[in-house]
């Protein structure tokens, strides 16, 4: 119940990722289900706690105490990774699918050097040694944009700016030829011009090396001019599931009408999700039915009851709406 595509290469269906915590169970993720065509980027968008860092995490399986996924398949190049040993996920992270974190400080060794690090990603995932790996280091330097890579090798994440050290995490994250990249806000911490440059990057290297990213962002502008599919969370839900042509032509979901609506023109500093009125509620105090009724202006009463299902209403455009439901 995904956007079809015969050349998928990762399928998100029913993904359930719950946190057991003191105050109560959350359900962080609840029945999200999309995919990603090969060689395209897919931007998952929603604003603040909506859930798409918990997405990212249930795909590398790297979700913890006290969150679990407690349900769904998240199908990767014809294997369903839920169904993998430890062993095997291993494999899978890093040299198959590859991160880009949205604190590049946090995801660096303060203590190493920029060469030893992105050796280190080579050497775990690859038995080659020895001189080949320096010079992979520098092509890899190289690919991120880096034209003087010989003076990065001996550098330390603090000799860096921001945009220089995502830069190296994108060289780590492509270092073994992943066919999937997931880039959780890799450029919300940078200044807007270096956030364009690293955007273009990144849209070079999915080219160029033939691969398929899944972009995050709370940013609707970034997934119009770079992505190819998009989806819309909202409390740990799929609103709405598009081709990105036919997203910013006529979003279907009351919610994506409302922020299309309210960053008219894509133009100023409002385009960030936070331009309706009200906020996303909590996951331990959701509102029942469609979990965005209270915020909703096209309201009907079954909204508060019971919550809508996911519907395919045009080709490839997906919305949990009751005004698409009859
Ligand atoms: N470690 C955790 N413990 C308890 N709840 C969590 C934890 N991590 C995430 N959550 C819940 O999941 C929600 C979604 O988080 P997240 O995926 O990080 O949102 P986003 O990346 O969209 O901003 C949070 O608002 C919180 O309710
Ligand atoms: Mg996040």
């Amino acid at each position: 119940m995904v956007i079809t595509n015969d050349k998928t290469l990762l399928e998100v269906t029913g993904l359930t990722t719950s946190f057991f915590t003191g105050e109560g169970t959350v359900h962080a993720v609840n029945d999200v289900a999309f995919t990603v065509g090969r060689g395209e980027i897919f931007g998952l968008v929603g604003e603040s706690g909506s859930g798409k860092t918990v997405t990212a995490h249930s795909i590398m399986r790297l979700v913890h105490q006290p969150g679990r996924i407690t349900g769904g398949r998240i199908v990767f190049e014809g294997r369903d990774l839920l169904g993998l040993n430890e062993k095997q996920m291993e494999e899978v992270r890093g040299s198959r699918i590859g991160m880009v974190f949205q604190e590049p400080m946090t995801a660096l060794n303060p203590v190493l050097r920029i060469g030893e690090q992105i050796s280190e990603t080579l050497e775990i995932h690859r038995a080659s040694g020895g001189n080949g790996i320096r010079q992979r280091v520098m092509e890899l330097l190289n690919k991120v944009g880096f034209d003087d890579p010989e003076k990065r090798l001996i550098q330390y994440p603090h000799q860096l700016s921001g945009g220089q050290r995502q830069r190296v995490l994108m060289a780590m994250a492509i270092a073994c030829g992943p066919s999937l990249v997931i880039a959780d806000e890799p450029t919300t911490a940078l200044d807007v011009a270096t956030q364009s440059q690293i955007l273009g990057l990144l849209e070079g290297l999915v080219d160029t090396l033939d691969m398929s990213m899944i972009f995050i962002t709370h940013d609707l502008n970034i997934v119009r001019s770079l992505g190819h599919s998009i989806g819309l969370m909202y409390a740990g839900r799929m609103l709405e599931l598009s081709r990105v042509e036919n997203f910013f032509k006529q979003p279907l979901h009351p919610y994506g009408r409302g922020l299309l609506g309210s960053i008219g023109g894509f133009s100023g500093s409002a385009r960030r999700l936070t331009a309706i009125p009200g906020s996303v509620p909590r996951l331990s105090e959701l509102p029942t039915g469609c979990t965005f009724h209270p915020r909703c202006p096209y309201i009907m009463d079954m909204c508060r009851v019971k919550e809508p299902v996911m519907k395919e209403v045009e080709k490839d455009q997906w919305v949990r709406c009751y005004l698409y439901q009859n």
